[in-house]
């Protein structure tokens, strides 16, 4: 269900939509305070990549020049999302040819986006790139190597690096709010199979790409990848070694790729991050936990919030017989026993204000204009999808295996 805060986005990105594309015919006429004009192109303009692109065209200046797809019903949707007809293009090597582009978004299935990613930056064009960044350790470090050889713009779409509230969150956690943190528990679970109506069976694979291992790394790329970013950005380092465990569970449909899937990542000093993703139950939600002796941070994709640990009886009597006070940290504690503990917590009053994604499309086209290095940067990227990708290899084998270096 939409919520209200999104849904009333909605309406204001359709009104913006509506103004970007007049706003920038009019803006550009003999005005030469006018943003320079940014021309994009799209390869695999499907469920996410409209979604950039509805956010793209929020950024006053920002036109959608082609789009590459195998899929043909996908060109009129974009159509009619620009209000435009935009160059169609079946095979991705007649848009990255083009001349009249500036940068492209990638947004095919994850098995393509080296494919695509590589041969758009080799065009010399500034490329967004979705998450997770690569299927394989030697296509994610060609992409590395592709970005570091020249002088293009290389984003990738870990949009919760831009979100204030993340930002401002893990800004006092790296300073110490509740210790030197040792433990990231991160949960993004889902009611929902997953699948998508194929009106041909010939379609499957192609619209059902996630399920099948040819194309996709299940839940760990698909939705752990972010929370993966988020534990090394907390971490300030990349993990180490991984192990993960899976299951189809519920959903026996023919699918490949697991329905449920824990992994536990191995960072230095003993440290770790504990991911699930379920989807056959939603409680839980999307939600990570940042701990360490002084208290907790919970975070999630709308908001987040400190709870401080009380200290705990035994460790404040320092001799048999002290008193014991100056128990608590704002929330009130049960010396009977340890659970449950639900301290009134210390919300970070960080207003949204805008869709993520908008937020992120922004700063890469800032980045283009000004230069500026982005944030979620091929490193970034790299990280992130170096664990997703042994992750996978240690469910296959079932043990823990050792990740390779980020350096
Ligand atoms: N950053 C985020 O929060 C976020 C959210 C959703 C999806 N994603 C990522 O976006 C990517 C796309 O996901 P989606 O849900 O939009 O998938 P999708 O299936 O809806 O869209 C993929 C599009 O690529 C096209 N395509 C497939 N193979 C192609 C090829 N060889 N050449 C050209 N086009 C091809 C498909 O026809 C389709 O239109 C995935 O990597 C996914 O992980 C990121």
């Amino acid at each position: 269900m939409m919520n209200r805060r999104l849904f009333v986005q909605g309406l204001s990105a359709a009104t913006l939509l509506a103004k970007s594309i007049t706003s920038f015919a009019e803006a550009n006429v003999g005005d030469p305070a006018a943003p320079a004009p940014v021309r994009l192109g799209i390869i695999g303009p499907g469920s996410r990549g409209k979604e950039l692109i509805r956010n793209f065209l929020r950024v006053p200046g920002v036109t959608i020049g082609a789009a590459a797809d195998v899929y043909a019903p996908r060109f009129q949707e974009l159509n009619q999302l620009c209000g435009y007809t935009v160059a169609a293009h079946s095979d991705y090597r007649a848009l990255v040819d083009r001349k009249d582009l500036d940068a492209i978004v990638v947004a095919t299935p994850l098995s393509f986006h080296a494919q695509h990613v590589i041969a758009a930056l080799q065009s010399g064009r500034h490329v967004y790139g979705e998450k997770t960044m690569a299927f394989t350790v030697a296509e994610v470090n060609d992409i590395v190597k592709t970005v570091d050889a020249g002088k293009q713009i290389f984003q990738v779409g870990h949009q919760y690096r831009y979100a204030p509230w993340i930002r401002s969150a893990i800004d006092y956690v790296r300073r110490g709010e509740i210790g030197d943190v040792t433990h990231v528990y991160g949960y993004w679970h889902r009611n929902s199979d997953w699948r998508r109506p194929v009106a041909d069976p010939s379609l499957e694979r192609l619209i059902n790409w996630r399920l099948y291992n040819e194309y996709s790394l299940g839940l760990l790329a698909e939705l752990g990848s972010h929370h993966i970013d988020i534990a090394n950005w907390v971490f300030g380092e990349t993990a180490q070694a991984a192990y993960a465990t899976g299951s189809i569970a519920v959903y026996h449909d023919g699918r490949e790729n697991d329905d449920n899937v824990q992994a536990i990542l191995s960072y230095s000093k003993g440290r770790r991050f504990v991911f699930s993703s379920l989807t056959d139950n939603a409680e839980v939600g999307n939600q990570l936990w940042i701990y360490r002796t002084k208290g907790s941070l919970n975070l999630t994709f709308e908001d987040a919030g400190f709870f401080y640990e009380p200290k705990r009886a035994n460790q404040l009597a320092s001799k048999p017989g002290d008193k014991v006070k100056a128990i608590t940290a704002g929330a009130s504690y049960r010396p009977a026993g340890e659970m449950p503990y639900r301290g009134a917590g210390k919300r970070l009053d960080i207003p949204v204000t805008e869709d993520l994604t908008t937020t992120a499309c922004r700063a890469f086209i800032d980045c283009i204009r000004t230069g500026q290095k982005p944030i979620a940067d091929a490193r970034v990227g790299r990280g992130s999808a170096l664990s997703v990708i042994t992750g996978n290899k240690a469910l296959s084998a079932k043990r823990e295996l050792e990740v390779p270096s980020s350096v």
